[in-house]
């Protein structure tokens, strides 16, 4: 069974008066005149605790859009009990049936629940409806197809045999589960976390963010209804350390799939690696963790593309993308005629709910988030080695609200270049003329990070030499664009530092990771 290249998802538009916008404001508006309480879903259970959280949008304090229940420590190991009493069952199921699982969870969401995923996204993450459809539609639907398509091909690969001898690669699931921790930022990486160890023959416990939950739980539903068998996926919502404490402690684990920040990876390779004599096998480790992603610009770039860039690259989404611009490298002719670009365009974003799909801004994730972000703010404003440029009001009462923020900061060491914010603010750091080369190293020096980085330049010899002095600050690195956006298929996704594992999410890489290969020689 050989699944060709699927083409992309195409993105909709939802251009006022189309059909799909108002499929949406119907989807948004049951949503929330419907609040549900979520359950685990843990083998063939639906469990609910007397533990509930409620959820509710970051942009709208006041409306509840149901409640989930917190679970504790019994709670992750009947779902790892479930994943291994279901490991035999899914193993050896034909990997035809397994794929057409996750083709048809796909297929559902791109013709039958596109509107509420998105919906679930808007309201749970507060991502307008653009960021909504090529997050929770369409980079999900690619994750679930393009999977199908890279581990066929890796299922062709055999070695070669000779006379008298027949060679073949059994490419097995992992012995044992697979643990996948998700971040709250993108629908489509909590759905792919799991799936594409479970594609592979892999058992999952799945632990998402608690703000990521409300999407999380509609995703689960349709692999439910896709056919998935019980206790393949165990969809639990315990608290991270708890989670850790039982997973990293059983002999059967057998790899983490993880994204979001790099101190939590860190903290959980450690604890992995104490352990280590505990597993029947080495685990296999993969995450893609923070990013401090830059912008360099050189002399001869457009200003025009670099503000439209810096624009989008660093204000959608609030920000809040691992690979968002955060700082900018700007020379000092083009800074004037940059700087009044991106003054105008962020007092011409409008910023609220995301039911008003005019609203290009809605709000941070969390408290703590709004927290966090608006005290990097408060330093730039307090520091005279920064100031803020535009931006800069925060205001809590009603959601998360942060306004786009820029930050031009005199010292290219200042802390908002050094560390990841995750949120709407771009520091900018001017640097003068004929310092191109000696920028590039404050570029890949500055920060422990490498995950998304651009060069904008129409001069191919600065391309030339940003790319090659800047080899190793960057897992996605892009010439004359934002350094959002990665699409599965086209840009394999992930950085190395402290980024990650550079394992590369959208890309048969990464399902290698969820394979355990066994050489068979028969000679007759
Ligand atoms: P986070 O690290 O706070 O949380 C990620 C997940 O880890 C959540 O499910 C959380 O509950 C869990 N967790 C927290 N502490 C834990 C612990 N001690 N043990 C086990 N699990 C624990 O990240 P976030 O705020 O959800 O997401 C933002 C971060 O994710 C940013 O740093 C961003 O750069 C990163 N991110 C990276 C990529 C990438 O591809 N490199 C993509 C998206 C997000
Ligand atoms: N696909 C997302 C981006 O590149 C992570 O922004």
């Amino acid at each position: 069974f050989s699944y060709p290249l699927p083409a992309n998802e195409p993105v909709l538009n939802y251009a006022p008066g189309s059909k799909e916008r108002e499929n949406l404001k119907a989807a948004l508006a049951l949503l929330k005149s419907t609040p549900i309480d979520v359950p685990m879903y843990i083998g063939s259970a639906e469990v609910r605790t007397s533990k509930k959280e409620k959820l509710r949008p970051p942009h709208e304090h006041k409306v509840v859009l149901g409640t989930f229940s917190i679970g504790e420590k019994k709670h992750v190991q009947q779902a790892i009990d479930a994943a291994l009493a279901a490991k035999q069952y899914w193993e050896g199921m034909t990997w035809e049936s397994r794929a057409a699982i996750f083709l048809k969870a796909a297929d559902l969401i791109s013709t039958k629940y596109r509107a509420r995923m998105n919906a679930a996204t808007m309201l749970g993450q507060s991502k307008n409806a653009y960021q909504a459809e090529i997050d929770s539609a369409c980079e999900l639907i690619d994750f679930l197809r393009f999977n199908v398509h890279f581990l066929s091909e890796i299922y062709k690969q055999q070695p070669i045999s000779g006379a008298g001898m027949h060679n073949r690669l059994e490419y097995r699931p992992l012995e044992g589960f697979v643990l996948a921790i998700t971040p709250f930022n993108f629908t489509a990486i909590g759905g792919n976390l799991p799936t594409s160890a479970a594609l592979c023959g892999n058992v999952v416990v799945w632990k998402p963010a608690h703000t990521q939950i409300y999407a999380a739980q509609l995703f689960m539903r349709i692999l439910k209804e896709a056919g998935l068998p019980d206790g393949v996926i165990n969809l639990i919502y315990v608290d991270g350390p708890v989670v850790g404490d039982v997973c990293f402690n059983h002999r059967d684990f057998a790899g983490i799939h993880f994204t979001g920040s790099t101190g939590v990876f860190n903290h959980m390779w450690e604890t992995i690696g104490k352990n280590i004599s505990k597993y029947r096998t080495y685990p296999r480790i993969v995450g893609e963790t923070g990013g401090k992603d830059f912008v360099m610009v050189h002399k001869s770039a457009d200003a025009d593309e670099v503000a439209t860039a810096l624009l989008r690259g660093a204000f959608e989404y609030q920000g809040q993308k691992c690979s968002a611009a955060s700082r900018a490298y700007i020379p000092s002719n083009l800074w004037k005629d940059i700087r009044k670009k991106l003054v105008d365009g962020i007092n011409s974003f409008k910023m609220g709910s995301v039911e008003d799909f005019s609203n290009f801004i809605n709000a941070v994730i969390d408290e703590k988030s709004f927290d966090k972000i608006s005290s990097y703010i408060e330093k730039a404003k307090k520091d005279p080695k920064a100031s803020v440029v535009v931006g800069g009001t925060c205001d809590k009462r009603e959601g998360y609200f942060i306004q786009p923020t820029v930050i031009e900061a005199k010292d290219p060491r200042f802390i908002t270049m050094r560390e990841e914010i995750f949120g709407p603010v771009l520091t900018v750091y001017v640097y003068p003329a004929g310092q191109f080369e000696k920028t590039l190293e404050l570029v890949d020096h500055t920060s422990p990070y490498a995950l998304t980085g651009s060069i904008f330049s129409r001069d191919r010899a600065a391309i030339e030499t940003a790319t090659r002095r800047l080899s190793n600050a960057a897992g996605n690195f892009y010439i004359n664009d934002k350094p959002t956006g990665a699409v599965v298929g086209q840009q394999p996704f992930g950085g190395a530092r402290a980024s990650g594992t550079n394992d590369k999410a959208g890309s048969i890489l990464n399902l290698y990771r969820w394979l355990s290969v066994r050489t068979i020689k028969e000679t007759y």
